[in-house]
């Protein structure tokens, strides 16, 4: 126990200090799994590695990844460390297909959860006396619980509103005039919609301060948040596989990428097609290695999100550049790959469009076709400014991503909006192929 004491403040040590807290964590974590998990007992021997082999932090380059399927193959409990009666909480995250991924925390697990978050509010800016709006979802989504747990940490006062129910969101903001609000990007600008519909400027809340992620965003949707509600917006990234929210978050007077709470969860960037560990600054898979969880540990967890890792700035610890995408999100189109991010930028800049959107991808015979679907703001809807708008954006997508598309510009409010995380993608290639 006396092992996690001191996680306070800790943002703050020197390098020297983290690297070594880091060292005495990862043995300590390797050991646990091996000895408590049969799938990492054997995943390791397999490999012919123990953990007494780690001697230094990279080191952790001999020891296997774990992936997504090593979790539903062991559906429900089967990757916990502990017995049943220590557990204090189980959350899930259903994905697209299949059974759901599980996970489960220790009284301990939740405590230093809370603490990542409030450490993360900080970095926001946020401080004790603050009133947070919780809008991540609650429930097996470990947003809400997550985001909820750790404002209490940081000693702020919780509205526990969750996802949904615009109206009454906007309501709660009016009357309550919470400082801090914690919500996807996505659900952020659908309140900015719902304001300016119940004929309030969000610029007049009290909000100052959001906290944004679960979902990749873009500096152009950042500069749409916060001149939309006149606030500071953040990132805030994490995964339930790793813990949830608050695995890193940006501090609000650099706005320069995720700082990684290192001390808690242990970094990698590899070539995700060879496995390979590349050096900080490169591009690629983000891979997390839990160094303090006691119900979940996971040992070099493969997490898709591509990025590269950069110096600490205002803490000692790395940080993360802005998740560009996820591997599974990049559209293949005909040879070239695209990013939904990529989209997203050259549509939030174009001053006609809203900043709402989504993808489809088809394959009528042979060929993959991408339609890129936006909206126009109420003064550029017309049919003739529509159908403008649709090839300049085409040419633009063209010029700048390297591929063909179709775009179908919609009038206003015909991009369904998220309450949560939204889905940018909707690939029917499957289905035109059968
Ligand atoms: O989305 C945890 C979370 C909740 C993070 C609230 C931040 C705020 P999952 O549902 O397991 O957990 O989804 C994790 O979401 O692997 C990324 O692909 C994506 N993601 C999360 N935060 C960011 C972010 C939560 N700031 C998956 N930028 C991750 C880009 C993000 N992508």
């Amino acid at each position: 126990m006396t092992m996690f004491a001191g996680i306070n403040g800790f943002e703050y040590a020197s390098r020297d200090e983290i690297a070594a807290k880091q060292r005495e964590r990862m043995k300590w974590s390797l050991r646990h799994a091996y000895d408590n998990v049969p799938f990492y007992k054997q995943l390791f021997d397999e490999k012919g590695v123990h953990p007494d082999d780690l001697h230094s932090l990279s080191d952790l380059s001999k020891f296997p990844f774990t992936v997504k399927k090593d979790l539903r193959d062991n559906y429900p409990f089967g990757l916990f460390a502990v017995p049943r009666e220590k557990l204090s909480r189980i959350h899930a995250s259903s994905g697209t297909t299949g059974k759901p991924t599980v996970v489960g925390y220790t009284k301990q697990d939740i405590d230093v959860w809370a603490e990542a978050i409030a450490r993360s509010i900080r970095a926001a800016g946020g401080r004790a006396g603050d009133m947070v709006h919780v809008a991540y979802g609650y429930g097996l989504f470990t947003g809400g619980l997550g985001a909820h747990y750790g404002a209490e940490r940081a000693g702020c006062a919780v509205v526990p509103a969750s996802g949904g129910a615009t109206d009454s969101q906007i309501q709660l903001i009016q009357d309550f005039k919470p400082r801090i609000i914690m919500v996807t990007p996505s659900y952020m600008l659908a309140l900015a919609d719902g304001f300016d519909k119940a004929g309030i400027d969000p610029r007049t809340t009290s909000l100052e301060i959001g906290i944004h992620g679960a979902e990749p965003w873009t500096e152009e949707m950042r500069k749409e948040i916060e001149r939309r509600f006149d606030i500071k917006a953040v990132d805030i990234y994490g995964l339930s596989e790793i813990m949830g929210p608050g695995v890193a978050s940006e501090f609000a007077e650099t706005q320069d990428g995720l700082t990684i709470w290192e001390d808690l969860f242990y970094p990698e960037i590899i070539d995700p097609e060879t496995g390979e560990v590349l050096p900080d600054g490169e591009e690629g898979e983000l891979v997390f290695t839990s160094l303090c969880k006691e119900a979940f540990p996971i040992i070099r967890y493969r997490t898709r999100d591509l990025t590269r890792l950069l110096p600490g700035s205002l803490s000692n610890m790395r940080r993360m550049a802005r998740i560009f995408g996820r591997s599974d999100d990049m559209m293949i189109i005909r040879g070239v790959n695209v990013f939904p991010t990529q989209i997203e930028e050259i549509i939030c800049k174009d001053e006609r469009l809203t900043p709402h959107y989504f993808c489809e991808i088809r394959r009528p015979k042979v060929m993959d076709e991408l339609t890129v679907v936006a909206e126009a703001k109420p003064e550029f809807s017309d049919d003739h400014t529509r159908s403008h708008i649709a090839l300049e954006l085409k040419k633009n997508i063209k010029n700048l991503c390297g591929v063909s598309t179709k775009v179908d510009i919609r009038e206003p409010g015909g991009v369904p909006r998220s309450s949560g995380k939204a889905k940018r993608v909707f690939d029917y290639r499957n289905l035109s192929d059968e």
